[in-house]
């Protein structure tokens, strides 16, 4: 049937075929293997990142490749993302997910620690979802481009002050900032419009940083 179209179930409900977008993809079709980054960081990242087509991004933590997935989606044909994950079958596995969305040419996945071995260079953007990100930046700040973006993406408060703390004495980058997200879903019918009674309480904190010229 055509997208778009709504048919009548047997159980007498109504049905609607609509495109799935990547997020339903990511939702309903990724296998997922660990914590993710969710759709209300996501879309803040990507923009703060300043990814775009033909940017080189450097991933650190793939995990199960939600990041990846979109990163993947704005980097374009032109622009490539360079995936590091300590865990090969966590790699297996996102690059299953990837092939899910026709995303994969766009990715390529190193099996190796980000923080000690890092073979790209000229990169645009650095975003980290890993647990320890300020053991990763002096072997990054070789790979990125002066003026790069670097983000991390964190779930402790303890985590975010230790890594500002490294990065105000490392004198490597400028312009840290940091984030955190709250979405209020809404619940619309007809005669009710109000905030939705549960949310999301808390998923993690955005760091952000410009690389300096080394
Ligand atoms: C929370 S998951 C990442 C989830 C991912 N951002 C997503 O949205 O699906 C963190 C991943 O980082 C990986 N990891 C942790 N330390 C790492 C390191 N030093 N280098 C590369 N990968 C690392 C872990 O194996 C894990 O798969």
């Amino acid at each position: 049937m055509e997208y778009g179209s709504v048919i009548k179930l047997s159980t007498g409900v109504k049905a609607y075929i609509l495109r799935p977008t990547l997020i339903d993809y990511m939702f309903k079709g990724f296998k997922r293997v660990t914590q993710v980054i969710y759709p209300k960081d996501l879309g803040f990242i990507t923009l703060l990142a300043d990814i775009r087509p033909g940017s080189r991004v450097l991933e650190g933590g793939v995990g199960t490749g939600f990041l990846t997935a979109v990163i993947a989606r704005y980097v374009g044909d032109e622009g490539h993302v360079y995936a590091y994950e300590i865990d090969k079958r966590r790699i297996d596995v996102a690059l299953e997910n990837l092939r899910l969305v026709g995303l994969e040419n766009r990715v390529t996945f190193r099996n190796k620690d980000v923080r000690v071995d890092v073979d790209d260079y000229d990169i645009d953007s650095a975003i980290l979802d890993i647990p320890d990100p300020w053991n990763a930046l002096k072997t990054l700040a070789r790979a990125l481009k002066p003026s790069a973006t670097v983000i991390s993406f964190l779930p402790s408060i303890n985590q975010v002050e230790k890594l500002v703390n490294y990065v105000l004495d490392s004198g490597l980058f400028v312009d840290l900032r940091t984030y955190e997200i709250l979405l209020r879903e809404y619940e619309v019918s007809k005669d009710v419009i109000r905030p939705k009674t549960m949310m999301v309480g808390h998923t993690g904190y955005i760091v952000f940083m410009r690389m300096l010229k080394q």
